[in-house]
């Protein structure tokens, strides 16, 4: 069964990959550049909707790597790239995607785009057990293909796992009131379907917040957890790094604050790789140089919104690779530059987006 997905951010996601003056416009398409052979990676394929605009942008003799861990996603992707053979299709996790992209040869790209979270196909199959709104079995797993379901980890997970999941993840106040409950009902009856979990939590929380389900929160903390969201998130973007060619671009639309502070602190760390330095007595010659500059932060327009109910809480980041290559010990620095920042407070864990 297919759904449509609308896209979030389509023309700004895609201008900010190939319009040159996106750092002063951040707008749209006003005059794409056309580089020949350009390389470019939709991390997050869904139905395509950005990988169809970017394709209707580009020339003949570009390509486009597409990548999703959704069997039903790469079905779709399939069928995209029979009919455009400038795709080229891989199913996998998007932590792959070094490893993936330099089997085909490629090492060097000149735009990667990631449009984060479930598609609206995923949310709307009841089958595949993410929406409360929706009765199906308790799933969640964006490849439905391996892995623990959410019922099986809610068979087995501890009071205080349980807690953690959906305290660290969903930023739930009664997180420790759902995960009692929870492990308490799994004694006399387990939790198969979206039902069971969202009326149990229904049952405890209390306090509702506007126009928000009271499970809100739990699901989206499951789902991150059992399809480790932020884990491949922090791993993905230092990679970037790797494959961006200089001038290569970077996109990236999340859609909660726990998403955006994870790109947010990134491209922070990327654009000022000397705080791991800051200590030593250096020259300026002496110092790290950025590995990428921030050229933008985008939020959907009111019209978007009103369209679109998905893009009510989407941040689109741009950042662009400079010319600095990366040392071979790049990465300690990078690490040592992270904790530097965290330490300053310029990675505040609740901070607000600017
Ligand atoms: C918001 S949707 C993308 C929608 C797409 N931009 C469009 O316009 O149709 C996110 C997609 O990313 C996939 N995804 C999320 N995390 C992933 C990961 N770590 N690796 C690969 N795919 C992932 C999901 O399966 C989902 O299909």
């Amino acid at each position: 069964m297919s759904f449509a997905h609308r896209s979030v951010l389509l023309e700004p996601t895609v201008a900010a990959l190939i319009e040159p003056d996106f750092h002063i416009k951040r707008a749209g398409l006003i005059a794409p550049k056309a580089i020949p052979n350009a390389v470019y990676v939709d991390a997050t394929f869904g139905r395509g909707g950005h990988s169809q605009y970017l394709l209707q942008h580009v020339d003949a003799s570009a390509r486009l790597f597409v990548i999703d861990k959704d069997p039903q996603a790469i079905e779709a992707a399939q069928a995209l790239a029979s009919q455009d053979q400038r795709i080229t299709v891989i199913h996998a996790g998007f932590e792959q995607m070094h490893t993936a992209l330099s089997e085909h040869g490629v090492h060097a790209v000149d735009g990667i785009m990631m449009d984060l979270g479930v598609s609206s196909p995923q949310l709307d199959a009841a089958e595949r057990g993410f929406s409360f709104m929706r009765e199906g079995p308790l799933d969640m797993r964006m490849n439905n293909s391996t892995g623990l379901t959410a019922a099986e980890w809610l068979s087995q997970a501890s009071v205080e796992e349980i807690k953690e999941v959906i305290a660290d993840y969903g930023e739930e106040r009664f997180a420790f009131q759902i995960a009692k409950a929870i492990v308490s009902r799994r004694e006399s009856l387990p939790l198969r379907t979206t039902s069971d979990l969202a009326e149990l939590v229904a049952s405890v929380v209390r306090t509702r917040e506007k126009g928000h389900h009271p499970a809100t929160r739990t699901f989206q903390a499951i789902r991150i957890y059992l399809n480790r969201e932020l884990e491949e998130l922090a791993l993905t973007l230092p990679l970037s790094l790797e494959l961006l060619k200089p001038d290569g671009r970077l996109a990236v639309i999340s859609f909660h604050s726990l998403e955006d502070r994870i790109v947010k602190q990134f491209i922070n760390t990327a654009a000022n790789p000397d705080a791991a330095v800051a200590h030593l007595p250096l020259t300026v010659e002496q110092l790290p140089q950025p590995w990428l500059r921030s050229i933008g932060r985008v939020l959907p327009n009111a019209a978007e919104i009103e369209h679109n109910v998905r893009a009510r809480s989407a941040v689109l980041r741009v950042a662009e690779r400079t010319y600095t290559p990366l040392q071979d010990d790049w990465r300690a620095t990078f690490d040592q530059a992270h904790q530097a920042l965290a330490g300053r407070g310029d990675h505040s864990r609740r901070g607000k987006r600017r």
